[in-house]
């Protein structure tokens, strides 16, 4: 039940640790998608620039060449023939001049009558047939169009991985220019125009790279910060399931006692009248037996004997069950435990017990019920006493307590048998004793005269070493 308890308590925590991790996820997620966006983005419009750029200079190009190129070979040659060195050499001029400065990878020029390369800037690729391909088909039918080739990805941030390498190819009519310059519908050929762009690209995944690792540590400090809260609210909340955990048992615990109380209220009220009329019975008979069989006064001695001792048993059940409210007035501790040291006297010689008292005279009056302590004191002193059967020392101290605070502390120390971590335990349980002829009722009653005084009772102990019992009023 307890249990069920703490782990419906403990379970809202254990939501926010799945929060934390599920954040981690989606903020990554959500960092990815970011950087692809992003990045995405930047590419599109680097590549509408340079695609418009290729197609203005494809444009001054064409101009060019028609003007310096077309127009002065077919007026000297009556044809354009690329294969006539001096026609090559002039086109090639023409062409590096226009490019000279222009950031352009390189100019290939494709014949429009069969598909074959008339001219490039990469020498290989000249007087290869088939190499246009679709691009080219379209842009023969007056569309300009561009394809980008591209090798790059956030792997390439990485070392060791090949270089990026990116180029944007843009295909472009090469028409028949009017004198003015306006355009023709006849198309002579086709201009490719290739452009290199590996170095943006490197710089766009880069920034796709610095994206990602910038949310990714972020998150990462965030994760951490909320770990470190989570982990502090569940141990305030195991705290205090804790504490109610305790508060319930003491609740039961004290409810176990009154109840306890109650039957041993009765049956001890019981006992006693009977009680006292064996004893006193007992009494007349041992008088009236020594007068008839002289010699045979001690049987019925036993039973008075045992009378009393059962007497005493019953005096400190109703004791225990019905715990008097104390009646306070200003009393002198020290006064108080030298009085029952005192009374202990007779049988602390008989046990060979020697007595120490440290008292402090400074010590001020305190409220207390002189009645209730003095016997709190004298259940603590015969524990002590009936600890060191082969005799030792009993020490008495007072002092004031740490700090200035009021009050006062009391300790009573034996160098008896003393006890282990499992009995300091139960010693203030009722009814556990662990003594032939005990009640264990003994304990029990000092700790509720203490608790009825507001003060605290401790046990120092360790099995052989004796014990010490504070009591702080
Ligand atoms: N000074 C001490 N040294 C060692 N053990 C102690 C000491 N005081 C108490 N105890 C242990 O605590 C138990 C409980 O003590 P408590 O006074 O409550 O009952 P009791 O002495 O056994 O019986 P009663 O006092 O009712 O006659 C004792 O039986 C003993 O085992
Ligand atoms: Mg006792």
């Amino acid at each position: 039940m307890k249990v069920d308890n703490a782990a419906t308590q403990l379970k809202p925590f254990r939501l926010v640790k799945f929060f934390t991790f599920s954040g981690l996820a989606v903020v990554l997620v959500f960092a990815l998608v970011l950087s692809w966006f992003i990045s995405d983005h930047t590419k599109r419009v680097l590549l509408e620039r340079r695609e418009a750029y290729a197609q203005v200079f494809a444009e001054n190009l064409n101009h060019q060449v028609f003007q310096q190129f077309v127009i002065p070979i077919v007026l000297r040659y009556g044809g354009i023939a690329l294969r006539n060195p001096e026609q090559f050499r002039l086109l090639d001029t023409i062409v590096r001049n226009v490019t000279h400065g222009m950031n352009i990878e390189s100019v290939t020029i494709f014949d429009s009558r069969e598909n074959v390369t008339s001219y490039s800037t990469v020498p290989e690729r000249i007087g290869r047939r088939g190499e246009g391909g679709e691009l080219y088909e379209k842009a023969l039918k007056g569309q300009n169009n561009s394809v980008l080739c591209s090798t790059g990805s956030l792997r390439n941030l990485l070392p060791g991985v090949e270089p990026i390498t990116c180029q944007l190819r843009t295909y472009i009519p090469f028409r028949q220019k009017k004198p003015l310059g306006k355009d023709t519908d006849v198309i002579m050929g086709v201009i490719e125009i290739a452009q290199d762009l590996s170095e943006e690209l490197e710089e766009i995944i880069e920034l796709q790279g610095i994206i990602i690792a910038a949310s990714v540590g972020i998150m990462t400090a965030l994760f951490v910060i909320l770990r470190l809260i989570v982990a502090k609210a569940d141990r305030i909340i195991e705290a205090r399931a804790e504490d109610r955990r305790k508060l319930e048992e003491r609740l039961h615990e004290s409810e176990r006692l009154a109840n306890l109380g109650r039957m041993v209220a009765s049956v001890s009220h019981e006992l006693k009248n009977p009680l006292g009329i064996v004893g006193s019975t007992a009494e007349l008979l041992r008088k009236r037996l020594e007068a008839v069989a002289p010699g045979n006064g001690h049987l019925a001695k036993i039973i008075v004997d045992e009378t009393s001792r059962l007497d005493g048993v019953v005096r400190e059940f109703l004791d225990f069950a019905r715990p008097h409210a104390p009646d306070k007035k200003a009393v002198s501790i020290n006064k108080m435990l030298v009085a029952a040291a005192d009374f202990m006297q007779a049988e602390l010689e008989k046990r060979g017990v020697k007595l120490e008292v440290h008292l402090d005279e400074t010590l001020p009056l305190l409220m207390a019920d002189w009645d209730l302590i003095y016997r709190a004191f004298l259940n603590v002193m015969i524990n002590a006493v009936q600890a060191m059967p082969e005799g030792g020392k009993l020490i008495l101290t007072t002092r004031r307590p740490a700090a200035r605070r009021p009050g006062a502390v009391i300790e009573i120390q034996d160098t008896g048998l003393g006890m282990g971590p499992q009995e300091r335990e139960q010693l203030f349980t009722p009814f556990f004793t662990t003594k032939n002829r005990g009640t264990g009722l003994g304990l029990a009653i000092v700790k509720n005269i203490v608790d009825n005084h507001g003060g605290t009772i401790e046990v120092e102990s360790e099995p052989g070493h004796g014990a010490l019992f504070r009591i702080i009023l």
